[in-house]
Formats: structure tokens, sequence, C-alpha cells
């Protein structure tokens, strides 16, 4: 199993929902608001060279845990459900899970998910 942890626009939120639930894949997702910055400090345009103080932007975290072979899919529906081609477009980040309780029954691992 694995975590992936994708940040995007705010405004994305609702187009990566609809695209994962009609591909079937996130049984469930967990989203916060988070502030953040990127490559150019949360400015759109980064002058080289000269200091800046980093701003923070408000994103959306959306975090969905799913079964190895869902991985690769998974990554291409976000990406094409909230990419513009503009900086900021955000970030996946993908961590190994060791395991998953469902609290309700006790099941363990893949079939918890
Ligand atoms: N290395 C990082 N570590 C943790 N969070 C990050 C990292 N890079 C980006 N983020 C998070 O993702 C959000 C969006 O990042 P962003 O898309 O601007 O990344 P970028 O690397 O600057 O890419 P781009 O050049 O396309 O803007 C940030 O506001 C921050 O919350
Ligand atoms: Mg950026």
């Amino acid at each position: 199993m694995k975590k992936i942890e994708a940040i995007i626009r705010t405004d994305k939120l609702e187009d990566l929902k609809e695209s994962l639930t009609k591909a079937g894949y996130a049984k469930g997702m967990t989203v916060s608001q988070v502030l953040g910055y990127g490559n150019q400090r949360g400015f759109a345009e980064y002058v080289r060279g000269k200091k800046v103080i980093p701003a923070l932007l408000t994103k959306v975290k959306a975090e969905i845990v799913i079964q190895d072979a869902a991985v690769e899919n998974v990554i291409e529906e976000i990406c094409n459900a909230v990419r513009t081609g503009e900086v900021g477009d955000g970030k996946i980040f993908i961590t190994p899970i060791e395991d998953v309780v469902r609290i309700r029954t006790g099941e363990r691992g893949g079939d918890a998910i």
C-alpha cells in the first residue's frame, strides 16, 4: 500500500474528487487546508538572486491510501485533473504504508482500505 499526498490548488479539489471517483480509485480520502511554498517562494515571479522571504499560499492537501498496483494510474488521474501548466500546480508525494486497520471490523492491510 502507498499513501499519495497531493498538494494542489484549492480550486482544483472538486476536479480531483470527481476524476478519482469516476475512475473508482480513491475509496477514501482525507483533505486538509495547508499553507506552503514551492520553488517560486510563493511569488508568481521570482527574481533570481534577489533575497525574498517566502510567502505562504493556501493550498489543499489530499491524502489517499491505495494498493500498490493503482499508484501509477492514480498519479496520472491526479495530474490530468489538476494540471493548468502554470507554476504552482502542486506536487505529489508517495510514501509506503505499513498497515491499515478498519476500526469497525478489525480488518487489516489491503482489506481495510
Ligand atoms: N519540496 C517540497 N516539500 C514540501 N512541500 C512542498 C515542496 N514543494 C512544494 N511543496 C508544496 O506544494 C505546494 C505547491 O508547490 P509548487 O507547485 O509551487 O511547486 P514547485 O516546485 O514550485 O513547482 P512549479 O515550478 O510548477 O510551481 C507548495 O505551496 C507547498 O505546499
Ligand atoms: Mg511553484
